[in-house]
């Protein structure tokens, strides 16, 4: 009996799931299942949108003749051969004799290899960009070799803004009834499959991967993969973390911990490690290459910012899970991470330095200096070389680092653009700093705002009577500093309660801290920083609006952002009750109070910039 899902009015998912598969390409356990997704656009036209795997075939032709609805098919697009999703193709034209296959000359040449039929007679050659009318909906066609495979296709739908993405966005898990993301939570229950997929499937594919994100310069308000749930809301987070997976860029600042143990020695030394970093207030994940299956450790390698490996030597080389391990990850490409390494041996321990041979070849990996060399047994001595090693490790987290030194805050930051820094902002507060030939300013902001990512933008308002605007407005560059709830009201003091025409608020911070563009940031209870380059500006008059490119972003710290309930629930001091006889004026947005006989018709307020009208008397 068929089974399918309507996606939009005239899209109906045509797909079938698997839970019997133990291993999907006999390499990945799939525990939670694969589903394999087709899709049924039905408009003047009729367009199928690839197949499925022979597992789950009878189900799947069942489901394309009830969502035809005894049309016959026009067109089957095959963005991908990889027999998971094309076993059906024979099946579909004998069942539909009038279809015609959509696909690219590579794609038509390994379905003569896969499949022994005539397929020329059904074929319908499609190149980049070219564009399929199907009647309300033009299709085109965007090539992705290596997106898993080399003939791999995406389709671009415009009149939907629909992607379908074949193998990428795609996610281990059969659709339990769901087959929308938001209809569950993803990030907890799906997340780290997804991960799984993406670092296995495509991982070795990043640059591939981060071309084909280049070319779709469209509005997606839609995501269909051949595996996994369909996206239709907060495309843009799973977009981001594809922009950082295809950079190889870490999703998280922490340690993943994988040993290689016979006796339990080695594994002694990776506990004592993870649990001085841990007291050292560093995020650790700990695998046991033995136990663990090397699709999960790697997945855990894309996610993680710095990797540990501690192995035995076995054999006079790496221990064979541990060298099957390695192998993978350089396989898969991994780059840009920190790596540190413990190794053992009895009478010859070799097993440090070939790891570090053969992650030497990656681009990107910083191998800390100081391999901890074990003999056998793991003795007190070995203590301070652990010690020393979750040092250095620490040594290299940006914020921990920092505050190592005592309130003389400098930070080793990202040169380039660390996309997550956008998921600090919020309707919270800010300084935003400025430079002009020798002088630097800064003031306090609350509206700093992400307006696209494809380029990645911001904007920030800023009122006129600020000095910073005069300098940002001449220079066309500043930076956000973005408040974390660990700051202090002395900070709001400083940048929003004087003027830097006649001070210099950076007076006396104990840091000069600076960024690529040359201009200072807040290191200090912070949570990111980011530069901008104004591309436009907008006179709103009191206020001018600068939209800006992104040109550095980077985390400070996992501190949640200050907004702007927060500031007047914890850090602004409540207002003490006014002295008998005092005269004033409240700002009815902040609560400001300025003090004396008569506010003058253009004062501002020096915390929110609101002007008079925003007063009332005490
Ligand atoms: Fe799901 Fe590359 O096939």
């Amino acid at each position: 009996m068929h089974c399918i899902k309507k996606i939009t009015d005239d899209l109906i998912w045509v797909g079938a799931n698997d839970r019997r598969l133990a291993m999907f390409e006999g390499v990945y356990s799939v525990p939670g299942g694969v589903s394999y997704n087709s899709y049924l656009l039905n408009d003047a036209t009729t367009v199928l949108f690839d197949t499925v795997d022979k597992a789950v075939q009878h189900r799947f032709l069942e489901n394309v003749a009830e969502a035809l609805g005894g049309k016959k098919l026009d067109y089957l697009i095959i963005q991908h051969m990889e027999p998971d999703h094309s076993t059906a193709i024979r099946e579909i034209v004998t069942l539909y004799p009038d279809v015609k296959i959509v696909c690219n000359a590579k794609t038509l040449e390994m379905i003569k290899h896969f499949y022994d039929f005539d397929v020329e007679p059904y074929a319908y050659i499609v190149k980049e960009n070219d564009i399929l009318n199907t009647g309300a909906h033009q299709l085109r066609f965007i090539m992705a070799p290596m997106v898993h495979w080399p003939e791999v296709m995406v389709t671009y739908d415009s009149a939907a803004k629909i992607l379908f993405s074949a193998d990428a966005f795609g996610c281990f898990g059969a659709l339990n009834g769901a087959i929308f993301a938001d209809e569950v939570d993803f990030e907890k229950d799906y997340m780290d499959e997804a991960r799984r997929y993406y670092s296995n499937i495509v991982g070795k594919y990043g640059n591939q991967v981060a071309a084909m994100l280049e070319k779709l310069h469209a509005p997606i308000e839609m995501i269909c993969p051949l595996h996994g749930f369909v996206w239709r809301r907060n495309t843009d987070d799973f977009m981001s973390k594809y922009m950082l997976w295809s950079r190889y860029a870490p999703e998280e600042q922490g340690v993943m911990i994988a040993y290689a143990s016979v006796y339990g020695n080695t594994e002694n030394a990776a506990e004592i490690l993870s649990s001085r970093l841990r007291d050292k207030g560093v995020k650790t994940q700990m695998f046991d290459v033995s136990v663990t299956p090397a699709s999960e450790i790697l997945s855990a390698a894309f996610r993680w910012s710095h990797l540990v490996f501690a192995s035995t030597t076995y054999n006079a080389g790496i221990f064979i899970s541990m060298e099957a391990l390695i192998n993978d990850l350089t396989a898969h490409n991994i780059q840009n991470r920190t790596v540190a390494i413990i190794e053992n041996g009895s009478w010859a321990a070799t097993s440090g330095g070939l790891i570090r041979e053969q992650l030497e070849k990656c681009k990107g990996i910083d191998i800390l200096e100081g391999t901890v060399s074990i003999r056998s047994g793991f003795r007190v001595a070995g203590l301070a070389e652990i010690e020393s090693m979750a040092d250095a490790i620490v040594g290299t987290f940006p914020d921990l680092a920092g505050k190592k030194q005592g309130g003389q805050v400098e930070l080793e930051v990202s040169k380039i653009v660390d996309e997550r820094t956008m998921f600090k902002l919020s309707y919270g507060l800010f300084v935003l700093t400025a430079k002009d030939g020798g002088k630097d300013n800064g003031c306090i902001v609350n509206t700093v705002t992400q307006i696209t990512q494809n380029p990645l933008r911001i904007s920030v308002a800023v009122n006129k009577a600020n000095y910073t605007h005069d300098m940002i407005r001449k220079t066309g560059e500043f930076n956000v500093s973005i408040l974390s709830e660990s700051a202090q009201f002395k900070m709001f003091q400083q940048f929003g309660f004087q003027s830097g025409k006649d001070t210099d608020k950076f007076a006396g911070c104990g840091y000069d801290s600076r960024a690529e563009n040359g201009i200072r940031y807040i290191p200090d209870q912070t949570n990111g920083m980011i530069s901008g380059k104004v591309a436009e500006s907008f006179d709103y008059g009191t206020h001018t609006l600068f939209i800006a490119d992104v040109t550095q972003a980077f985390i400070i710290s996992g501190e949640p952002s200050v907004t702007y309930q927060y500031y007047f629930d914890h850090i602004k001091p409540k207002p003490q009750p006014p002295k008998k006889d005092k005269k004033g004026f409240v700002c009815k947005i902040c609560g400001y109070v300025y003090e004396g006989e008569t506010l003058p018709d253009d004062y501002i307020c020096p915390l929110c910039k609101h002007g008079a009208a925003d007063f009332e008397p005490i």
